[in-house]
């Protein structure tokens, strides 16, 4: 028999659901006989399919008549990292190249996770350390417009990594550098969405990192538990706002971490008052003392209390962190709850 009738034998396995076969679609790389054995060499990428193709092969009657042995090897090799999602007892470490991993969580939307942890980033790297910030709020990506990379895209190396957004000395990657426009929504299920945060921290080119900071979406679900699981979470800073709906779920937040056996490094109580500009009198909005009270309750450190203001909320909408700004008193909210999370 020879590599050509071999190749005809080949000729009538179809690739799975589809009318093609693997000879006219160049499946088969190589094929070598010795004796009585046959060795087939395939390039396939889809390891089911391959499964599928080398049994049919095997099964040929004419070849199994032919030949004693029948190898068949891909030559693809399968994607090195494995999807075995990790235990919270015994997370898989897939970002090594970061010192230190913060995940800046609450239980609910809109209390400035966001805001607390660009703040955090940019603050850290103003101290000189070597610092990223991986969004992982995938329905909500804020943080490109937080630190002014909205409008960037996507830039690949000659490694195939992802180069990540700079600014303000901070590497960004965010789901929200990946599509068109700011309004484009993305409809995924969560499996999808958690494998695209997987692929952010290994094929991103992160360098070596002293702090990342993982802006987590809101609640206690599905990424919060694979980012315990997948990361050597270092802690957890919680955010939260004064008034009781707020402080419910950030206590099912802080007991989320604490089943998982992520050390939280403290909390901090955003829009905890509002002072009006021109009389400077102090309104407490949503009710004071609550986020300090509720660190009591569970033990866990107080990192400090940030006012409701409009240079925060316009200086993140037009893409500056606060903590960049010349104003000592805006500035210190931020650095004050960074240097607390140092000493921690
Ligand atoms: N202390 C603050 N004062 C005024 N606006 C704030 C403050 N903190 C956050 N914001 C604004 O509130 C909105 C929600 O904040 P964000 O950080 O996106 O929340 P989250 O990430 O928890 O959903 C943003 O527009 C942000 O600019
Ligand atoms: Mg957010």
């Amino acid at each position: 028999m020879s590599n050509n009738e071999i190749k005809v034998i080949l000729s009538e396995i179809k690739y799975p659901n589809l009318e093609k076969n693997i000879i006219e679609l160049s499946l088969v790389d190589e094929i070598t006989l010795k004796d009585n054995i046959l060795n087939i060499e395939l390039q396939i990428v889809n390891t089911e399919a391959f499964e599928i193709l080398s049994n049919a092969i095997k099964n040929l009657d004419i070849l199994k008549q032919r030949f004693s042995t029948i190898n068949i090897i891909n030559k693809v090799q399968p994607p090195k990292k494995s999807m075995n999602y990790g235990s919270t007892q015994n997370p898989n470490n897939r970002a090594p190249y970061a010192k230190n991993i913060i995940a800046v969580s609450s239980g609910k939307g809109g209390v400035g996770k966001s805001t607390v942890a660009a703040n955090i980033a940019v603050s850290l790297a103003q101290d000189g350390f070597k610092v990223g910030i991986l969004d992982a709020d995938v329905y909500g990506p804020n943080i490109p417009r937080m630190l002014g990379v909205d409008g960037e895209s996507l830039q690949w190396n000659d490694q195939d990594k992802i180069i990540p957004s700079i600014n303000f000395g901070v590497k960004i990657m965010s789901v929200g550098l990946t599509t068109p426009s700011s309004d484009t929504p993305l409809v995924w299920r969560s499996s999808v969405a958690i494998s695209a945060l997987i692929q952010f921290l290994e094929d991103v080119e992160w360098g070596e990192l002293d702090y990342l900071i993982i802006d987590m979406p809101p609640g206690t679900g599905d990424v919060q538990l694979t980012m315990a699981q997948e990361l050597r979470l270092t802690c957890a800073v919680l955010v939260t706002t004064p008034q009781m709906a707020a402080i419910d779920d950030v206590s099912r937040a802080i007991m989320m971490f604490k089943d998982v056996g992520v050390p939280i490094c403290g909390l901090v109580e955003n829009m905890s008052y509002f002072i009006t500009p021109d009389t400077k009198q102090r309104y407490d909005i949503f009710g004071s003392g609550t986020g300090a009270k509720l660190s009591v309750a569970y033990g866990i450190n107080f990192l400090g209390e940030i006012p409701l203001s409009m240079d925060i909320r316009e200086n993140c909408d037009g893409g500056k962190p606060p903590v960049v700004l010349k104003d000592d008193i805006i500035r210190g909210y931020y650095k004050d709850i960074t240097n607390k999370i140092l000493k921690r």
